[in-house]
């Protein structure tokens, strides 16, 4: 009931989704301003930075969405095998045809569930879960499932909305997109995040941009 609650949430924003993560528009530039206090662009550059150029191991990414904060680092990595997941046909359609605009060929876009990932144990160095965690209906599931498919010393990168932070953030979240479906409680606090990377990971990284919490761990 959740995920088709999500999936319609998904499906009626997938439109307008890449104007608004990027914000060039003065109407979106204004709205990140409002909710956020910056765009998404400020922070996914430097969190994308996590995973070098030259990387040449096996990346899932999940939720991949529409690709629009990705393709620009994909097109530079191109040794690696990347699979891009994401529980919304819509969302994936978007990416797939970007993809595919932009010649990049080392990209499998498969649709699945967080919740429940097709790839056997220890199949992946790198796990890339951006804006995903907010909008998963069983977080808790979702992360032993990331942790599942992620070899020993491979890396968890990634980054999602915090509660706590920033309290007109928190307002839109709550009245807006939990209604809209985009969003899904019950979201995290930063202690609670750290706490819980900490138990899971040997080594981990953690920084925030306002209610965005960015982290970068080692299994
Ligand atoms: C805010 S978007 C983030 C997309 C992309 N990573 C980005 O930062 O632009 C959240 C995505 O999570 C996906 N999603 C929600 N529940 C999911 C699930 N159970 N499994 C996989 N993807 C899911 C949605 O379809 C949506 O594309």
């Amino acid at each position: 009931m959740k995920k088709d609650t999500i999936n319609k949430g998904y499906k009626s924003v997938s439109n307008i989704y890449d104007d608004y993560i990027l914000s060039e528009k003065p109407l979106f530039k204004i709205i990140a301003k409002i909710i956020w206090g910056f765009t998404d662009k400020e922070y996914s550059i430097k969190l994308l930075e996590n995973i070098p150029d030259d990387f040449s191991g096996k990346i899932l990414d999940i939720p991949a969405g529409t690709g629009i904060l990705t393709y620009e680092k994909y097109l530079r990595i191109k040794n690696a095998e990347i699979i891009c997941m994401d529980y919304s046909k819509d969302m994936l359609d978007i990416a797939k045809e970007r993809f595919g605009n932009y010649n990049i060929n080392n990209i499998e876009c498969k649709q699945g569930d967080v919740g429940n990932i097709p790839f056997e144990n220890e199949t992946f160095d790198v796990v890339l879960s951006m804006n995903g965690f907010h909008a998963f209906p069983d977080k808790e599931k979702a992360f032993s499932e990331i942790n599942r498919v992620l070899k020993n010393n491979g890396l968890f990168v990634g980054c999602f909305y915090i509660k706590g932070k920033v309290r007109r953030t928190d307002w839109f979240i709550k009245n807006i997109f939990v209604k809209n479906g985009t969003f899904t409680p019950q979201f995290y606090d930063e202690n609670e995040i750290t706490e819980k990377f900490k138990t899971v990971y040997k080594e981990t990284k953690i920084w925030n941009k306002g209610s965005i919490i960015c982290f970068r761990c080692k299994k």
